[in-house]
Parts: C-alpha cells; sequence; structure tokens
C-alpha cells in the first residue's frame, strides 16, 4: 500500500472520456464481433445471448485489453486484439448471466435479466453457450499459454463466486476474506484481461506483471465501488435495485467495517440479526454505515488499490495508450454507477 504524502503528490490523471474516445473505434469492432460471434446457427441461443449485449453496459474487460495492447505497441483494432476482446467480453457475459441465476436477480443494465425473460435453465444454457463461444475464438487466436492463463482464471471466479455463497449471512466473516473473495472473483480476471495483451503481443515479462499488477489494483477498486454503489447509487443509473447485496446475505465492505468498530460493531451486528437482513430495517443500517463513515472508509480504500495499480503503469513505455489506462485507473473508482 502507499503512503499518504506520495498519494497527494501524485498527478491527476488525464481526462477519461479521452481515453474512451480512443478506443471507440476498436470497440465498435469488437461489439461486431461479439455479434458475429454470437450468431452461428441457432436463432434461439443468439437472441438469448444476445440479450444482455444490447443491453448496453460498460465494457471494461475489452476496453482494458484494447489499450493494454496499444500499450505493448500492437494495433488495438487489429488481430489479435479485436478478437480477444469480443472473446473477453464474451466470458465476462457467461459470469454475469450465470451470477444472475445465482442471485436470482430480476434486472441487469435496466434491462429483464435473461433467467427472469426465459427461465433459469435457459440463464444456465445461455451462460454455458457464450462461455463455449468464447473459447471457440479463444482457440482459434490463441495459444496454450492463453488457454492456460484464461482456464485459471475462470477457475479462480468459480472459487470466488463459491466463497461468496459459504459467506452469506456470515457476521464472523473478516475483511480479509472479503478481500481475497473480490480478487478472486472480479480483480484477477480484470488483471488477466491487461496481461493477455503483453503475452500475446510477446511483450515479456516484465511488461507482463506491470499490465497484471495494474489490472489488479484497478479490479480491486473497481468491485470495492461496485459493492458500495449497492447502497449509494441511484437505482435508475446502476440498472439494478439498491441494497440488493446486504437484502440477499452479501456482506461487503461497508458493513464488515462497520462490524468490526469496537463501539458500533455489536450493536450493528444485533440490528443485523434481528431484522431479517434489512427487508425492513434499512434505514437503521444504513444509519449504522454512516455513523462508522463506512462509505468513505471504503471509498478510500477503493482508491488505495486503484493507485496502487497505477504505480504498475511506470514499467510500460510512455504514450497515450498508458496515458489512457492511467486515467481510467481512477475514474473507475470515482464513478457514480
Ligand atoms: C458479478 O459480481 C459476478 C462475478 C464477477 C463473477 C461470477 C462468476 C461465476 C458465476 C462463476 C464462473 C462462471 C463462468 C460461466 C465462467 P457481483 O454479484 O458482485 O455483481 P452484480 O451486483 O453486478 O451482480
Ligand atoms: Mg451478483
Amino acid at each position: 500500500m502507499l503512503d499518504e504524502a506520495r498519494l497527494r503528490d501524485r498527478p491527476r490523471a488525464l481526462d477519461p472520456s479521452r481515453a474512451w474516445a480512443r478506443i471507440a473505434d476498436p470497440m465498435a469492432k469488437v461489439e461486431r464481433t461479439v455479434d458475429a460471434i454470437l450468431d452461428a446457427g441457432d436463432e434461439f441461443l443468439y437472441e438469448a445471448s444476445a440479450h444482455l449485449l444490447r443491453s448496453g453496459g460498460k465494457r471494461l474487460r475489452p476496453a482494458l485489453h484494447l489499450l493494454s495492447a496499444e500499450a505493448c505497441g500492437a494495433d488495438p483494432a487489429g488481430e489479435p486484439a479485436v478478437p480477444m476482446a469480443a472473446a473477453l467480453e464474451c466470458i465476462h457475459m457467461a459470469t454475469l448471466v450465470h451470477d444472475d441465476v445465482i442471485d436470482g436477480a430480476e434486472e441487469r443494465r435496466g434491462r429483464p435479466t435473461v433467467h427472469r425473460k426465459w427461465g433459469a435453465h435457459t440463464g444456465v444454457i445461455v451462460g454455458d453457450y457464450l462461455f463455449a463461444r468464447a473459447f471457440a475464438i479463444l482457440a482459434d487466436v490463441a495459444g496454450r499459454r492463453v488457454l492456460r492463463l484464461m482456464s485459471a482464471v475462470v477457475f479462480e471466479m468459480a472459487q470466488g463466486e463459491m466463497a461468496e455463497q459459504r459467506s452469506l449471512y456470515d457476521l464472523d466473516q473478516t475483511k480479509e476474506q472479503y478481500f481475497e473473495r473480490v480478487r478472486q472473483k472480479t480483480a484477477a480476471f480484470i488483471a488477466e484481461c491487461c496481461r493477455l495483451a503483453a503475452v500475446m503481443a510477446g511483450a515479456g515479462r516484465a511488461v507482463e506483471d506491470a499490465l497484471w499488477r495494474y489490472g489488479m489494483g484497478v479490479g480491486m477498486g473497481y468491485q470495492i465501488v461496485d459493492d458500495l454503489l449497492d447502497f449509494t447509487a441511484d437505482p435508475q443509473a446502476l440498472g439494478k435495485p439498491v441494497a440488493k447485496d446486504l437484502r440477499s446475505g452479501v456482506l461487503t465492505l461497508p458493513v464488515l467495517h462497520a462490524l468490526s468498530l469496537p463501539e458500533l460493531g455489536p450493536r450493528f451486528r444485533r440490528l443485523l440479526e434481528e431484522t431479517a437482513w434489512g427487508q425492513a430495517e434499512m434505514e437503521s443500517i444504513v444509519e449504522c454505515l454512516a455513523e462508522a463513515d463506512a462509505i468513505r472508509f471504503s471509498y478510500d480504500l477503493a482508491r488505495r488499490y486503484a493507485e496502487e495499480g497505477r504505480e504498475g503503469l511506470a514499467a510500460l513505455p510512455p504514450g497515450p495508450a498508458r496515458d489512457a489506462l492511467d486515467a481510467l485507473a481512477l475514474a473507475l473508482v470515482e464513478r457514480e454507477f
């Protein structure tokens, strides 16, 4: 972790909208590639798997892959960056469709989830289909090392998701267990989206490690913010209902922080035990979080992770793609939805 003085002295990054604008054209190609991959001869599977694609989304993982590729001297609008980025978005969509089945979620990106529209069985199959189509492209463009890294990171995501299931309603879990879950569930994949660009470009271990470190820091910060937006965001902007995590027993950093405080902790614990997990008492729960300054605590920590990620960029050659990655790191932890 970085010390406060160094954090204060760091220059602000560029305007993040310039980072997104930089990759607008290659990203349009990624969208078309994903669409073409999903249109593989089965009309229903195409419609159901493209449902989430058509709901929008930030396209964070392919964006980070494209910018990382450019930072390694590759063409972000060419091969293999575009098909790789498309495969990464398909894998991400597969995990979301499955996650929504697991959570019984009603909405994603402001639209009904696949399983709400077509049933849980379809949700499971569509997730499998997205996953299979992603690996079909990877098999075409990537070598064995990339396939090994991809399967390892999917294994991590599966472990992270299982760890979350095991942790539901567990008031004795620690913040360290939460961080490990976030690493497995989200940050490892984001780190891999960045690192794989260096692997594909043959940029060498030092650059691979730098991009992995960047993605890990950004990924940790991103998920911590995702978790606190569950309490703070406007549900319409977020595209999903608020405090959904806590209501379904998922304890995230603000809650674990409040529980860990010597005075407030025991009182907050009793409140959670006695109130059926926020079904009726969301206001008292939010008051406890405010008393613990838990939202600010979590934001600060997310920012520190993002700053730690930015440090990794020092090992990359300077240039506009590195500046864009730098700009995104802070923007991703300062977002409001
Ligand atoms: C969303 O997080 C979920 C994940 C980041 C990981 C989901 C992983 C799996 C379902 C296992 C692996 C599956 C496949 C097909 C490879 P969240 O629940 O915090 O976010 P949310 O609030 O947007 O649902
Ligand atoms: Mg979820």
